[in-house]
């Protein structure tokens, strides 16, 4: 190699040695004689000493230098002088006194510091992200990536499982997002599309009787991109052969604390991960990717409430709906402009508004609660008792403030989730040292499509239906309970699998309900129908996304941020600007044209 030691390596072992170092130049310092050059490779930084009387050529070479350059430097590895070392640094006791250097290539002045975490503005950092990707934040999500996914890869091979590649050009495979297409040369007016999921290929494995697969795999979506979305993405995939829930959860439970001890075990983790129902998540925190971090659980008032002359509250439970809320702990000072915060994002989230109770300013039980402590535009519309009652159910306490939402309960539950995620984060509930994670079951397989008046699976197709739930396929759809579960932690869904249909007839039956005409399960899923009478083991699987592990794990706020190279908001590569135009040519090999722009 071009260097003989790295950077970072260098320590008292090294005084005396003569070594090559090459890097990147992260800080020139002059003074006057003497230049320091603060040489960075992916290991660390060493500090190299540029002494005229040493070599003036050197020396000469040195004052050319300027930030981003790349540099080889030899010399002899020396501690530094007393009063001069850095115990900031690894290699803050030695530096290298040079008697050669060259420069390997010259650097622009970079768009912004890379040896300094300063905020830069995103799109300038993915347009030169290689330059961003030098920075050591970047360096270490990259380096943290890898690890993740190494244990991973140790741990499941450990377990028997295959790595096994599957296609990127294949057919629609459905996960409820649009599919990306790509036009085929050789077959006209047909299209590939890229797998939303290698969901149907991993099934087709476990038919082939692999047994025990995973991949690393890209999966592609043309959705909205968002904090924890992008249009491609990687997916820990595996599935099993004759395995049930419990095989799955218990292997990712081992799994991920396996991880988090290895790869950051100075995180907290809750074992075993508690579980709840989806009807119970969706009670309890009006979603159902809970941040378990903090308490903070909503209570139903809609019984206590029920028959009292505030309108808001009467009127929304007479037509149907409920009255839930959640407790502030400790914030029932809030002022006037706090309060309008609130109720502005509980209107932006679609409610009608937000009533708040505050139950005095200073803390205390509720025997010692009086009317005059209560301020609230329902306070004259209810009895102390009734008061008393509503904060019983929401864990209130005197000094505290109770956020109430009436209305339908598709609209109540989603605001107060939204309104607790806040409350969490105002009055920071949940440490950043932490992973809570949970497994979610018991999810209805349908949800009725209002505008489109049939059924839509809550996963995809595939899931398998309770055993005792099967009869209820004939009569009561909207009841049947799937085998699916998703693993949650610290409010982001980090994976979600199921048991499978494994029967042709069983299949067939749940796309007839999803109102797919028979020409068309034969045109999109015949080949897996067919697999399915040759033998099909009962199987199951999950699919954890590597990039929101890798995100919670690096405490970061955007998957962006543990991509190499992810798309922007508008799913654009910046750095490549892609997409990009084609020429006539091209499109014209792919039996495409594209039509006018009508103004
Ligand atoms: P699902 O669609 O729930 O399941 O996806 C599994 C996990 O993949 C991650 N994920 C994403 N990450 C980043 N950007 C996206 N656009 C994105 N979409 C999903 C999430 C999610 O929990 N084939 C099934 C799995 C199975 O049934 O085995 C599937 O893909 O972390």
């Amino acid at each position: 190699m071009l260097k003989s030691h790295s950077c970072g390596e260098l320590n008292e072992s090294h005084v005396g040695t003569r070594v090559t170092l090459a890097g990147w130049v992260n800080r020139r310092r002059d003074h006057g004689g003497l230049i320091f050059i603060d040489l960075r490779d992916r290991q660390g930084i060493a500090q190299v000493v540029f002494n005229p009387e040493k070599s003036r050529p050197c020396h000469e070479v040195a004052s050319k230098l300027r930030n981003e350059y790349v540099v080889r430097a030899s010399g002899e590895v020396a501690r530094r002088p007393p009063g001069t070392e850095n115990p900031k640094l690894a290699t803050g006791y030695v530096e290298v006194i040079a008697d050669d250097a060259q420069i390997l290539n010259p650097s622009k002045t970079p768009p912004f510091y890379i040896n300094d975490e300063v905020e830069v503005e995103e799109g300038l950092r993915l347009k030169y992200r290689y330059l961003d990707l030098r920075r050591p934040r970047m360096k270490e999500n990259l380096i943290l990536r890898h690890r993740v996914v190494k244990f991973i890869r140790d741990f499941l091979d450990a377990r028997g499982f295959i790595e096994v590649e599957t296609p990127i050009l294949i057919k629609s495979t459905p996960e409820g997002a649009r599919d990306y297409l790509v036009p085929s040369r050789l077959s006209p007016g047909k299209f590939y599309a890229l797998p939303q999921s290698p969901q149907q290929l991993k099934q087709l494995l476990m038919v082939a009787g692999v047994e025990k697969y995973y991949q690393i795999a890209r999966c592609f979506r043309d959705e909205d991109t968002r904090a924890d979305r992008q249009p491609e993405f990687t997916q820990l995939d595996l599935e099993m052969s004759f395995v049930d829930e419990e095989d799955i959860l218990n292997l990712l439970e081992e799994l991920f604390t396996g991880l988090v001890e290895a790869v950051k075990p100075e995180t907290g983790i809750n074992k075993p991960f508690p579980r709840l129902t989806f009807a119970q998540a969706m009670e309890r925190y009006g979603t159902d990717k809970p941040d378990l971090r903090f308490g903070l659980e909503i209570g139903d008032l809609s019984h206590t409430v029920a028959q009292s002359g505030f309108t808001i509250f009467s009127s929304a439970i007479s037509q149907g709906g409920r009255v839930k809320g959640i407790c502030a702990p400790g914030c029932g000072g809030y002022t006037k402009g706090q309060l309008d915060e609130l109720n502005q994002l509980a209107k932006s989230l679609g409610a009608a508004g937000l009533v708040t109770m505050s139950l005095g300013t200073s803390a205390g039980n509720l025997d010692g609660l009086t009317m005059a402590m209560i301020k609230s535009v329902a306070a004259k519309f209810l009895t102390l008792d009734q008061v008393r009652e509503m904060a019983q159910r929401l864990g209130a306490k005197a000094g505290d403030l109770m956020l109430i939402v009436a209305g339908k309960e598709e609209i109540v539950s989603p605001v107060l989730a939204e309104l607790r995620q806040e409350m969490g984060r105002r009055l920071k509930l949940a440490p950043a040292d932490q992973l809570a994670f949970a497994f979610i079951t018991d999810f209805p397989l349908f949800a009725w499509n209002e505008d489109l008046g049939h059924w839509e699976v809550m996963h995809h197709p595939f899931t398998a239906p309770r055993d005792e739930d099967v009869p209820l396929l004939d009569t009561a759809p909207g009841r049947v309970r799937s085998r699916h579960y998703d693993m949650v932690c610290n409010g982001y869904e980090i994976a979600g699998g199921s048991i499978r249909i494994h029967t042709s007839r069983l299949q067939r039956k749940v796309f007839r309900l999803l109102g797919y005409s028979d020409e068309e399960v034969k045109e999109r899923f015949g080949h897996l129908l067919e697999a399915f009478d040759y033998g099909a083991p009962p199987h199951g699987g999950v699919a954890p996304g590597i990039d929101r592990i890798v995100m919670i794990l690096s405490g970061e706020e955007t998957i962006r941020e543990v991509i190499p190279f992810p798309k922007n908001q508008n799913a654009v590569d910046v750095l490549f600007d892609a997409p990009s135009p084609v020429t006539e040519e091209q499109l014209a090999e792919l039996h495409l044209c594209l039509e006018k722009e009508t103004d």
